[in-house]
C-alpha cells in the first residue's frame, strides 16, 4: 500500500469526444506505460450502464498503435479492468457522492489524486464542478478539471463562466484544453524558432511579408450542426485553434520553458493584436453541390441546423499585431468546413531578396519566387522551405524547389494523438499547453466586436459549393494586403 493513485473520471462518458478521443488516448498512454502504477478510469453519464457495458462500449474504439503487436489484446484487457462506471445527473450531487464513495474505495491507503475530464456542454460545467469539487474537498491529493471549449460565446459570457468556475476552483485546478496545442507540429513550432539559428533572426517584419494560418476540412457538419450553429467557424476554429498557433508563432522569446513564462508571452502578444473589424473578415457558408454523380448537402440541409441559418462555415480574417516585431505584417487566417481537402498548415512568406541578381532568371512573378516556409500540421506532418534553385544544365534558369522534412520518412513512428500529450500533461500538472484565463480574455477581446457586428447586422455569408476552395471573397481580402494564399497558387 501507500504511494499515490490517480483516478480519471470522464464526465459525459457516452458522448462522441469521450468515445473517439479520450478513452482511446487513455488506453494509448497505458499501452506506452505512461500512466501511473495505481490508476482507475471512471465513466460518468446520465444513462444507466454497468461497468461491463462501459467496457464494451470503450473497447470498440480502442486501437493499438501497431496492430500486430502481440500483447495488444492483453493490454486492452488489463486496461478495461481498470475502467468503471457511475451513472448520475449532472446537476445533482447524488451521483457524484456515489462516485466519491467508489473512488475512495479504490484510493484506500494511497494519496488520492483526481482528474475530471468534462466532456459535456459548457452550460453544465458549473453544475458538475460544484458537485464534484465538493465531494473531493476532503482529499489531500490534487483535484483537477479539464474543460474543453466553447468557453462562452464572447468576452462577457466567457468572463461569466470563468467567474462561476472560480467560485469552486482555483485557476491552478482548471485545465482549459485546446487540442491543437497538443499536435506535434504545433509543439515543434517553438523548437524550430528557438533552437535553430537560421529561423529566429528572420522572425520579424524585416524579413517576413505575411503569415498564413490555414485550416480546412473536406466534410461538413454532418449531424453536428446543432452544436455548430450556435457558434460558427470563427468561434469553433479561429478564436482558439488558429489564434493559439498564431500566439506561439508570434510571441517574444519566453524567459524559460516554464508554463507561466510561456503563457505570459502568449498573453502579451495576444494583447498586442488589433481587434478585428468587419472589413478584415469574410464569411461563407457551403451550399449543396453534385460532383461525379454524387450529391453533397448544403449546410442548411443538415437536419440539426435551423432553416435559413446564416452561421458561417467558412471565414477568412486579417489580423495585425501592433508591436515592434510585427508592425504592418498581415497574419491571414482561413478556416472552413466542406472544402476540397483536409489540411491544417502555417505558411510563412518571406520578403523579396533586395536587388536580386537573378531576377531575370526567375521569370516574371517575383512574389512567387520568394522563400516560403510551410509547417504542415496535418495530414502528413511536414516542414518544408521553398527555395530558388538553379535548374541543372548549361543555361541559367531558376525554379522553386523544396527542402523537405516529411515526418513519415524521417521518423518511422506513429505520432501520438494530441489528447495523449494533453492528458499526460494534466496528470503531471504541466500547464504549458493549457490556456490561462487571461489568455482566454485576450483571445475573446480580439474577436468579440466583429462577432457582435456580424450578428447584429445579420451579414449574409457568401455561399460556396461543398468540396470547393471556398468563397472568392477570401482572395479579395488577401489581395487587399497584397497577399496570395499559398495553398492555392
Ligand atoms: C474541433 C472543432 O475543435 O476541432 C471541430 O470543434 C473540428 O469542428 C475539430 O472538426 C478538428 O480537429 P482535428 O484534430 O480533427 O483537426
Amino acid at each position: 500500500q501507500g504511494g499515490a493513485t490517480v483516478s480519471i473520471t470522464v464526465v459525459g462518458a457516452s458522448g462522441d469526444l469521450a468515445k473517439k478521443k479520450i478513452f482511446p488516448a487513455l488506453f494509448a498512454l497505458f499501452y506506452e506505460d505512461c500512466l501511473p502504477e495505481h490508476f482507475t478510469v471512471f465513466g460518468y453519464a446520465r444513462s444507466k450502464m454497468s461497468d461491463e457495458e462501459l467496457r464494451n462500449m470503450i473497447s470498440l474504439t480502442l486501437t493499438c498503435r501497431i496492430d500486430q503487436r502481440e500483447n495488444c489484446s492483453d493490454k486492452m484487457e488489463q486496461f478495461l479492468k481498470r475502467c468503471f462506471y457511475q451513472s448520475g445527473q449532472y446537476n445533482l450531487e447524488e451521483g457524484f457522492s456515489e462516485l466519491d464513495r467508489k473512488l475512495k474505495e479504490k484510493e484506500a491507503g494511497k494519496l488520492p489524486n483526481r482528474l475530471f475530464y468534462l466532456s459535456i456542454p459548457p452550460n453544465i460545467f458549473v453544475d458538475v464542478v460544484r458537485s464534484a469539487s465538493r465531494t473531493a474537498s476532503s482529499s489531500s491529493g490534487w483535484t483537477r478539471f479539464i474543460v474543453e471549449k466553447p468557453f462562452g460565446r464572447d468576452s462577457e459570457s466567457s468572463g461569466e463562466l470563468t467567474r462561476s468556475l472560480k467560485q469552486y476552483l482555483d485557476e491552478e485546478q482548471i485545465f482549459r484544453i485546446d487540442h491543437y496545442l497538443g499536435k506535434e507540429l504545433v509543439e515543434n513550432l517553438s523548437v524550430l524558432r528557438f533552437s535553430n539559428l537560421v529561423f529566429e533572426p528572420l522572425w520579424s517584419r524585416n524579413y517576413i511579408r505575411n503569415v498564413q494560418l490555414i485550416f480546412s476540412e473536406d466534410f461538413g457538419t454532418e449531424g453536428r450542426g446543432g452544436y455548430f450553429d450556435n457558434y460558427g467557424i470563427i468561434r469553433d476554429i479561429m478564436q482558439n485553434h488558429l489564434l493559439q498557433i498564431l500566439a506561439l508563432f508570434a510571441m517574444e522569446t519566453p524567459v524559460s520553458l516554464a508554463a507561466e513564462d510561456i503563457r505570459n508571452e502568449k498573453v502579451k502578444v495576444l494583447r498586442s493584436m488589433r481587434k478585428l473589424r468587419l472589413d478584415d473578415v469574410v464569411v461563407g457558408q457551403y451550399k449543396g453541390h453534385s460532383k461525379g454523380g454524387k450529391s453533397y448537402p448544403a449546410y442548411v440541409d443538415d437536419p440539426t441546423v435551423p432553416s435559413g441559418s446564416i452561421t458561417p462555415t467558412f471565414a477568412a480574417a486579417a489580423v495585425f499585431i501592433d508591436n515592434a516585431r510585427w508592425d504592418g505584417v498581415p497574419f491571414l487566417m482561413k478556416a472552413g468546413k466542406a472544402l476540397h481537402t483536409r489540411r491544417a498548415e502555417i505558411r510563412v512568406q518571406f520578403r523579396r531578396v533586395p536587388g536580386n541578381l537573378y531576377r531575370r532568371n526567375i521569370g516574371t512573378d517575383l512574389d512567387k519566387a520568394t522563400n516560403e516556409l510551410v509547417l504542415r500540421v496535418q495530414p502528413d506532418e511536414a516542414i518544408y522551405l521553398k527555395i530558388n534553385n538553379k535548374v541543372p544544365g548549361l543555361g541559367m534558369r531558376l525554379d522553386s524547389s523544396e527542402l523537405n522534412l516529411l515526418y513519415s520518412e524521417r521518423y518511422r513512428r506513429e505520432i501520438p494523438d494530441a489528447y495523449e500529450r494533453l492528458l499526460l500533461d494534466a496528470m503531471e500538472g504541466e500547464r504549458r499547453l493549457f490556456i490561462r484565463s487571461d489568455e482566454l480574455d485576450a483571445a475573446w477581446a480580439i474577436f468579440t466586436p466583429v462577432l457582435r457586428e456580424l450578428e447584429e447586422r445579420r451579414v449574409a455569408p457568401e455561399l460556396y459549393p461543398y468540396g470547393s476552395r471556398g468563397p472568392v471573397g477570401a482572395h479579395y481580402l488577401a489581395a487587399n494586403y497584397n497577399v496570395r494564399w499559398g495553398d492555392i497558387s
